[in-house]
């Protein structure tokens, strides 16, 4: 299985957001052997799961979660707020951590609240500095932080931003056991998908600017 994981960020409104799910679902086919997860912004997430829940392989996820369980928090979105709306959600994104001083400590606690709740933690790293204990996670996302939004425009020129060779070598260096996914994001859009989904080892894509185009996200599902 190969996934395919949209990260809107912080982009769209409501009315953007519906024109998107709309035209990717009259595009949308789903494959046996792919698996496709949008992360939208929160306010989003109601009416996306009322829109795709009977649609196969084709799942929400939420891009952070508290690191608190419950209660006076002002302004969070927890776990548990989100069980039964998304079955995954990122964590540990370097914006994260770098605009909003998320660290190692606060990440296991979100990975363990996101457990709690049955919601999938899709862990993200950069750097082997930022890694933590990944034994009880299944989904790891490398994001090198410097290939991330290297401009998607000129990404489609110049292609690759990232080595493939260099993703697999992270890779390694990690042990993973063999029931992991690794995922990779920064810069991917359609013209260098196959370069990366071709190798075994990479398990799918985590996609930012090109995933905001419901045509472009479609072309990297279909590459
Ligand atoms: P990008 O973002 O595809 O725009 O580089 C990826 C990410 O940050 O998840």
């Amino acid at each position: 299985m190969k996934y395919f994981i949209a990260n809107w960020k912080a982009n769209k409104n409501q009315p953007e957001a519906e024109r998107w799910i709309d035209a990717f679902l009259k595009l949308y086919q789903p494959k046996e052997d792919r698996a496709v997860i949008i992360c939208p912004p929160f306010p989003f997430l109601v009416n996306l799961k009322q829109k795709i829940s009977q649609v196969k392989n084709l799942k929400l996820g939420a891009q952070d979660v508290s690191r608190f369980e419950q209660g006076t928090y002002t302004g969070e979105v927890t776990a548990k707020t989100l069980q039964g709306l998304v079955d995954y959600t990122l964590i540990g994104h370097s914006e994260r951590r770098k605009h909003f001083s998320d660290s190692n400590e606060s990440i296991h606690r979100k990975i363990s609240l996101a457990k709690k709740y049955q919601i999938e933690p899709i862990v993200c790293f950069g750097d082997k500095k930022d890694l933590l204990n990944l034994d009880s996670v299944n989904f790891v996302a490398f994001e090198p932080p410097w290939a991330i939004s290297k401009g998607y425009e000129d990404s489609i020129r110049t292609t690759i931003k990232e080595t493939p060779q260099n993703v697999l070598e992270v890779k390694k260096s990690l042990n993973l056991s063999s029931n992991r996914h690794f995922i990779y994001g920064g810069s991917v859009n359609p013209s260098n998908t196959p370069a990366y989904l071709k190798f075994d080892e990479i398990d799918g894509l985590l996609i930012g600017a090109a995933s905001l185009d419901p045509v472009s996200f479609y072309k990297i599902i279909q590459a």
